[in-house]
């Protein structure tokens, strides 16, 4: 999964797979997976300590190799420190490096150079199948477009993950019906994402996100193509999911609205942290 195209096409590689996996989905028919002989890499996903560092960067260097002798230094040594619980925004002007570095917290990237721990996981030292295994375990992701499955129904978008995982056929089924009643899209989950609305699909976006009950959520600027009503509704999920089931959640946002809701910003700039103060958090 890791390779060095550039990095839009990361994104449209989870969703290359993640289309391959539908048709599997499609043709899973009444097969029952044995979730016990899933992963090879369970003993990596393992649930952390309340208020342990989850997520921990120091001197983290991010370059792009776009053909030698060119190199681009998107990242020049960043440190992060997130606990498990905590609402975190990043903000910074566009090009600054915040989904550089949102890919590189996710394992969709590898970072150049610095240490990185995920929840105990040396990500240097991990091999791809671990990293792959922590995608799709620890961290659910969010984007600006939502990255839904073409011509594939909500319900079975929010299934997917739970493939990965070889969730029980019975049990993704149910689990997917419960999020998407969660997100309040229970009665649209037969409907595919273009006989959506933009924040429809984002609320199967985040449903699809909780497949796995993932610790961390990664939202890249997730209200960025909404009108501010409809992302304030997405910023209540966000809350939600936050106070209510512990998730840590790391938020790119353009909104310092938005931000100032979180516990902690941190601006990016020019591939740096140049700032970090507490926002003013929200009660739900
Ligand atoms: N795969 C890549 N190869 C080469 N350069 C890249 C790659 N991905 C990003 N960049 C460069 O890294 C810099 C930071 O990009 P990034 O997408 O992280 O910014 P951003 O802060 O998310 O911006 P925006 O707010 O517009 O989304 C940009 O100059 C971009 O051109
Ligand atoms: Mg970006």
């Amino acid at each position: 999964m890791f390779n060095k195209k550039k990095k839009n096409n990361e994104k449209e590689l989870i969703i290359e797979d993640i289309t391959d996996t539908a048709e599997d989905l499609e043709e899973s028919g009444d097969e029952e997976k044995d979730p016990e002989e899933s992963e090879s890499s369970e003993e990596v996903i393992k649930a952390p300590a309340p208020g342990e560092v989850i997520i921990d960067m120091k001197g983290i260097v991010k370059r792009y190799f776009i053909g030698m002798p060119n190199e681009l230094e998107v990242l020049h040594g960043v440190d992060i420190q997130v606990r498990k619980g905590e609402f975190v925004a990043i903000v910074g002007q566009s090009g600054s490096g915040k989904s550089t570095l949102m890919n590189v917290i996710g394992a969709l990237d590898r970072p150049t150079l610095g240490s990185y721990n995920l929840d105990g996981v040396d990500m240097f030292k991990a091999k791809d199948e671990d990293l792959s295994a922590i995608r799709c375990k620890k961290i659910g992701f969010v984007f600006q477009t939502y990255n839904l499955v073409a011509r594939t129904s909500a319900l079975k978008n929010v299934e997917l993950p739970m493939l990965y995982s070889n969730t029980r056929r019975s049990v993704r089924n149910k689990r997917a019906k419960e999020l998407l009643k969660m997100v309040e899209m229970e009665d649209r989950m037969k409907h595919t994402p273009d006989e959506l609305s933009g924040g429809q699909k984002q609320r199967v976006a985040i449903a699809r996100a909780m497949a796995n009950d993932p610790a961390i959520i990664l939202a890249d600027e997730p209200t960025g193509a909404l009108d501010s009503a409809t992302g304030r509704l997405i910023m209540d999920i966000f809350h939600r999911l936050n106070s209510e089931q512990g998730k840590t959640i790391v938020l790119i946002t353009h909104s310092p609205e938005l931000a100032e809701e979180t516990q902690r910003i941190l601006t990016l700039k020019d591939g740096l942290i140049v700032g970090e103060r507490k926002g003013r958090g929200k009660a739900v």
